[in-house]
């Protein structure tokens, strides 16, 4: 049966792990909306056109480790202020979003624009300084050359591209759940989050 559980929130907030570990425990698919606008993002970087580049993605653009570096998420988040570029990717999440196993979709409109319908939706979000320490721990420990403070400028700078922009702006639908993981740990609001997932299969 269909069961769609949108997950939004700003970057590192949570909703990359919250997201896998939902999926593990009820055995849904999990889409990372967020790898959809990297890989268009990355594809400028090498000079393909924006709209373009969402026109022709293919699942194999998804799977590269290289997705994850902060100029990425930058050039993730200036594609994603082009309507075009979102209106290539709509038909592929609301597909994905339809699977009998259910699913579970994150990214920054999902509960708004792409499954209003979704049976559960959650926001999950933290300080910017919570997230930006957590993003930079976890970038200098794969090796990337970053700081603190640039990596609180650059979350700031993208929650407000995403939160500003005219087109699906970041916004907890009304009726979502909202999660704030600031003074959670992970195993806690990971719990938050099946425990809201029951409460609606129940
Ligand atoms: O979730 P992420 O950090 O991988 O997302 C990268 C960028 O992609 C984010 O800053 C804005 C954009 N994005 C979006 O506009 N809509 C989504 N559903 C997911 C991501």
């Amino acid at each position: 049966m269909e069961f769609t559980v949108a997950i939004d929130g700003p970057a590192a907030a949570g909703k990359g792990t919250i997201s896998k570990a939902v999926a593990a425990h009820f055995g849904f698919a999990h889409l990372d909306t967020g790898l959809l606008y990297r890989a268009v993002g990355a594809k400028v970087l090498d000079g393909v056109e924006p709209i373009e580049a969402a026109r022709n993605l293919t699942p194999s653009d998804l799977e590269s480790e290289a997705l994850r570096t902060s100029d990425i998420a930058q050039a993730a988040s200036k594609v994603a202020v082009i309507s075009e570029v979102r209106a290539a990717l709509v038909a592929f999440q609301r597909t994905f979003a339809q699977q009998d196993t259910g699913a579970v979709l994150d990214g920054r409109d999902i509960g708004t624009v792409i499954c209003p319908d979704a049976a559960v939706k959650l926001y999950v979000t933290a300080s910017p300084e919570c997230r930006a320490e957590r993003r930079y721990l976890e970038l200098s420990a794969k090796g990337h050359d970053v700081t603190r403070d640039g990596v609180l400028a650059d979350v700031k700078a993208r929650d407000a591209r995403d939160s500003g922009r005219a087109e699906a702006p970041m916004r907890p639908a009304e009726d979502a759940i909202l999660i704030d993981t600031s003074d959670m740990t992970i195993e806690e609001a990971v719990a938050r989050a099946i425990e809201a997932i029951e409460a609606v299969r129940a």
